[in-house]
């Protein structure tokens, strides 16, 4: 009973020092100079419906943020009966999720939308301490200045928007049988995962660099973010910008000269070659560099000619936005130099493109096409690099050029790139890093001037996560990365097949129903297979007859992969585009504005969607 801190707070009007920790202690007192009765009823203040909807727009950008987080934090912790809430910075309940399974005597019935969780309200709790403290904090259990709340344990941490103000609070709470160590590590990184959001959110328009001693640590919440003018003037740094360039003076408007010994126009320029450079500090420290709203054009003025004669040339047809915003980029891309990467399913036209990019940059070499899947691991150096005469038994007297060298002045596209054996993938990237070579047996380099194209069908990111590709390789291969649709999803079906039937012999006619049909498959292997298809239906029926009914192409089609049925192609649509929705939230980082011109679809339309998609409570 002596030891009851609740009691002796009453009795002495003082909590002794061996009691808690100190935060604990100063706010136990602080409720206490209060008049607040550690075993009364908690009060429950709520705001109003309206007040709610009023504070949730306030917070619109990062509530919408948090709510994306807050489901990841979810799954981390899941199985421990969290309730997971997202407060604003007064300690007001914005939003809540939890597990279906919520207690309706411990936790859930506590906490709801609208409820303020203030210290002078509910006594000492993380969300309250938080909010007057900006600092994370966990109270468990007996630390909760009402004994109402003894079974509780949450752990809460402050968000901060890029100029260093508090602006929200994640909090995670359970009834403290579930406690658990990592609670407090998880609800932090969920808050720097937010904060990074809004950063990359604010800044969009200016040029951000992401930075870290390692290159690993790239795209981690490790990396520290800078965002810069057009001039070279410093906007501002995130959080862990100010950890890694400690001592180094980060005020507003310090220009990129002060904080790095590279001159901001000469980073400009490697970052033609390569969104991926190395810089550093001017104290002497290290850094991987990557760049992103890096747009050539606005920091050059660079005019682009789309032209459409190389198209015609190249029988390369389109009439799809996506397909037209791809071209766009590859136009952009070779007037500076940069690496593309190319990913698209098979058959969708990324050699094409390749060549497109080519004939675009007007460059005087060859365009020169290796495809990385067919390259034996034994001769690939002497492939790729040449060798000089002698260099090996069996090697060609004279030596020979490799393919890399025969593309100087020219284009060297790497195809299927992602099965590169890891092994000359270093050789690679060291090629990149300098663009010179040493044919095997030769003791000096060659300096070369090359348009590199690479292009994949597999997901290379998953690749790096096995280990199967170098993380710093792709870097260095994307500076500019493209996507290609399949032809399901694209929306000049009709015009592809009008330019392949004219392309061959006795081009047959296809009824409209025919085309329907056609248009109805999956086509696995996109313009690729249409184009066989195509062929083989002019010579089956091209004997016969002219035109071409559905019943033929039916026939035909028997013999394709198993076609994809009216059931699974309609699905269930609103499901389809919640999820288109979610995807383009995800890679426009939150920004509802971007998602909603993309989808060409109104702001609240988004809203609505993303509403769908949010865990109901039960
Ligand atoms: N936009 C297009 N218009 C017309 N034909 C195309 C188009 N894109 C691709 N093709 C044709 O489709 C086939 C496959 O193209 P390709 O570039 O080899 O695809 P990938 O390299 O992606 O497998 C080729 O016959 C190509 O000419
Ligand atoms: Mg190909």
């Amino acid at each position: 009973m002596k030891d009851n801190p609740r009691m002796l707070l009453a009795k002495n009007g003082v909590l002794p020092s061996h009691l808690f920790r100190p935060e604990i202690r100063t706010s136990w007192q602080c409720c206490f100079n209060l008049g607040l009765d550690p075993y009364d009823k908690p009060r429950l203040d709520t705001v109003s419906q309206s007040a709610l909807a009023q504070l949730r727009e306030q917070n619109e950008l990062v509530r919408h943020l948090a709510l994306i987080e807050m489901r990841n934090l979810q799954q981390q912790i899941a199985g421990s009966n969290f309730i997971i809430i997202f407060a604003n910075r007064d300690g007001i309940i914005l939003d809540e999720i939890s597990e279906d399974i919520a207690t309706p005597d411990t936790t859930a019935s506590r906490t709801a939308p609208g409820n303020i969780w203030s210290e002078d309200i509910k006594g000492t709790n993380a969300l309250g301490l938080v909010s007057s403290s900006c600092e994370p904090r966990i109270v468990h259990g007996s630390e909760h200045y009402f004994e109402k709340y003894s079974d509780l344990t949450c752990a809460a941490a402050p968000i901060f928007d890029p100029c260093g103000e508090m602006t929200g609070i994640i909090d995670a709470t359970s009834d403290c049988r579930s406690r658990q160590r990592h609670t407090l590590a998880l609800v932090k990184m969920s808050c720097l995962t937010i904060e990074n959001s809004l950063f990359r959110n604010c800044y969009m328009e200016k040029l951000i660099i992401e930075f870290h001693n390692r290159h690993e640590f790239l795209g981690t919440l490790h990396s520290g973010m800078l965002a810069f003018e057009q001039d070279g003037s410093l906007v501002r740094p995130n959080r862990q910008a100010n950890f890694l360039l400690q001592g180094i003076p980060l005020h507003p408007k310090a220009h990129f000269n002060e904080i790095f010994s590279t001159p901001f126009d000469e980073f400009l320029n490697s970052l033609h070659k390569s969104l991926l450079v190395h810089l550093t500090d001017t104290k002497g420290s290290s850094f991987a560099v990557k760049a992103f709203n890096f747009y050539p054009d606005r920091f050059y003025n660079i005019s682009v000619n789309p032209s459409k004669k190389t198209i015609k040339r190249l029988g390369m047809v389109y009439d799809d936005p996506e397909v037209e915003s791809t071209v766009k980029m590859v136009e952009r891309a070779v007037q500076v130099n940069a690496p593309i990467l190319i990913r698209g399913e098979t058959g969708t036209g990324k050699e094409l493109l390749a060549r497109y990019a080519h004939m675009a940059s007007d460059r005087k070499g060859d365009f020169v096409a290796v495809n990385c899947s067919a390259l034996t691991e034994t001769l690939i150096e002497s492939e790729l690099f040449g060798y000089t005469d002698g260099a090996f038994t069996g090697a060609v007297r004279g030596g020979s050029v490799g393919l890399v060298q025969q593309a100087d002045k020219g284009t060297l596209f790497l195809d299927e790139i992602g099965v590169m054996p890891v092994q000359f993938q270093v050789k690679l990237l060291r090629f990149l890093d300098r663009w010179q070579i040493r044919p095997v047996g030769a003791t000096v380099d060659i300096q070369l001037n090359i348009q590199l194209v690479s292009a994949s069908n597999s997901d290379l990111t998953e690749a790096i996560q096995s280990g199967k590709f170098r993380g710093d390789l792709l870097y260095r291969i994307n500076a500019v990365e493209v996507d290609l649709p399949p032809l399901r999803e694209r929306t000049d079906f009709n015009l592809i097949v009008k330019t392949i039937l004219e392309t061959l012999d006795k081009p047959p006619q296809l009824e409209m129903e025919a085309l329907e049909l056609l248009e109805s498959y999956h086509w696995p292997g996109n313009i690729r297979e249409l184009r066989n298809f195509l062929t083989r239906l002019s010579i089956f029926t091209g004997v016969e007859k002219e035109i071409i009914c559905a019943k033929d192409v039916q026939s035909l089609l028997r013999n394709l992969p198993s076609k994809i049925s009216e059931k699974d192609k309609r699905g269930n649509l609103a499901e389809q585009e919640r999820d288109i929705v979610l995807y383009v939230y995800a890679r426009h980082k939150g920004n509802i504005s971007a998602v909603a011109r993309e989808l060409g679809i109104s702001r609240n339309k988004v809203y609505k969607k993303l509403k769908e998609a949010r865990p109901q409570r039960s």
